[in-house]
């Protein structure tokens, strides 16, 4: 499945329309494609601010459109630079609830030119989904993106 969804990625990604647009894109394609995604978006540093901002997404939308650093696992992923798969976020202390379906969640930094300068985060439905295939899919993703950015 991810295999064969690499090639659409970077399809999408080197469209012509906006950044934005193509984000958006791109979120719908792995929110649909792939079973256990419910809710795939991208948070972004927000300017110099130690915050980060919701943008493009797919899914229910979500109050946390401004995530501080080190809040939530996506505030704690801004800092530690590091990927964070939570296969149960009710075991999770610093976890910030988008929807009470959410079972699971995997956050992968996205670096552009060594600077963490936000993230894809992803949430599921499905208990415990997440392999390394995930998050070697996730990080060729987000080094798409970088491309782009
Ligand atoms: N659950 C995240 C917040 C973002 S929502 O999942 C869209 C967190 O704990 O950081």
């Amino acid at each position: 499945m991810f295999k064969s969804l690499r090639p659409r990625v970077k399809e999408i990604l080197t469209g012509q329309e906006s950044v934005e647009a193509r984000l958006h894109q791109l979120c719908k394609l792995l929110k649909t494609n792939v079973p256990h995604y419910d809710w795939v978006g991208f948070y972004f540093r927000n300017g110099e601010k130690e915050e980060l901002k919701l943008g493009p997404y797919a899914g229910e939308p979500t109050d946390h459109t401004i995530i501080p650093f080190g809040k939530g696992i996506c505030g704690q992923v801004a800092l530690s630079n590091q990927n964070f798969v939570v296969p149960d976020v009710m075991a999770q202390d610093n976890y910030i609830a988008c929807s009470i379906t959410v079972k699971a969640e995997i956050v992968v930094p996205l670096f552009l030119k060594g600077q963490n300068v936000g993230q894809i985060d992803i949430d599921s439905n499905t208990p415990d989904p997440f392999t390394e295939e995930d998050e070697r899919f996730l990080e060729f993703v987000n080094s798409e993106v970088a491309k782009i950015l």
